[in-house]
């Protein structure tokens, strides 16, 4: 049985309720976070919480008075530990009606549970993901990581039930992210790519992590924008996610990506993402 978390109790997640006019129900008025953890170590948990901050920030929801760390661990411990990712969402509130307007003070909702998804194994890795070339159907502040995912997952369910194993997003002719993941491209000449940071993207914290990486690599990373061929012409695809971690694109739509398989930067980066992941302390 798994322990949820609702506005500050731990119990059943079968028993965890919400109300009907939670506006995070109604109106999608809500933020999430998936938080990874490997052998029952919480990671990057200062990032995600910065990062649910500074978005609840942008829409004037304040981050309610939890020690979040502690909360964090004790779902972690509750449900078993091991390597599973935690999922914290805040809406902006049970406004006891359905009201459009924002309303000047309400307590924001606050809920929590584990999801036990096993990260992808190198091998699995090894072998590539197949992605579709989707026009970018989202709304404008893709920054914001908001519940309202309907955009996203009606894009990841036209790939998938195409048969492919994801999507890659298109808008204006420039790549934006994936429709659960950032991208990044390695050019023929050996230049890293990833489109930069503004309203058409999250900020992810893998992205962050594998940047990072590659600058201690003293790689040439480029945060800037990149076009369809440029991402078909490329030596290497890769997504990257907390639950995806760094994992090679193969194939775009019809086309292969240089030879078809993971390429030699990824076999260089993933062994260090997964030391990193691995490793006791943040
Ligand atoms: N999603 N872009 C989108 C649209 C995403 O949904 C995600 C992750 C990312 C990568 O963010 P991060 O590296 O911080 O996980 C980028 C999570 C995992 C999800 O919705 O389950």
């Amino acid at each position: 049985m798994n322990t949820a978390f609702v506005n500050g109790e731990f119990l059943q997640a079968t028993e965890a309720k919400i109300s009907i006019f939670d506006r995070g129900f109604l109106f999608g008025d809500s933020l999430y976070e998936v938080l990874p953890v490997y052998n029952g170590q919480t990671r990057f948990v200062d990032r995600h919480l910065a990062r649910l901050n500074e978005n609840l920030e942008k829409i004037k929801i304040s981050l309610p008075n939890y020690d979040w760390p502690t909360l964090i661990e004790r779902l972690v411990a509750e449900n078993g530990g091991g390597d599973l990712q935690v999922y914290i969402q805040v809406t902006r509130g049970n406004q006891g009606a359905r009201k459009h307007d924002i309303p000047t003070s309400l307590e924001p909702s606050v809920i929590g549970f584990t999801i036990h998804n096993a990260y992808p194994t190198y091998q699995e890795k090894e072998k590539g993901l197949s992605a579709e070339l989707l026009d970018d159907i989202r709304w404008l502040r893709c920054d914001i990581k908001t519940t309202s995912l309907l955009g996203n997952i009606l894009l990841n369910n036209q790939a998938v039930s195409s048969g492919y194993q994801t999507s890659i997003l298109v808008r204006d002719g420039l790549i934006t992210e994936g429709s659960t993941s950032n991208v990044f491209i390695v050019t023929k000449d050996g230049k890293i790519k990833t489109p930069p940071l503004d309203h058409l993207c999250l900020p992810g914290i893998t992205r962050q992590i594998a940047i990072e990486l590659m600058q201690e690599l003293s790689w040439s990373i480029y945060e800037e924008t990149f076009s369809i061929k440029d991402l078909l012409e490329a030596e290497e695809v890769w997504i990257a996610s907390t639950t995806k971690e760094i994992y090679p694109v193969t194939m775009v739509g019809h086309n292969t990506i240089g030879t078809g398989k993971a390429g030699n930067y990824w076999r260089t980066i993933e062994p260090l993402y997964k030391k990193l992941v691995s490793s006791p302390h943040d």
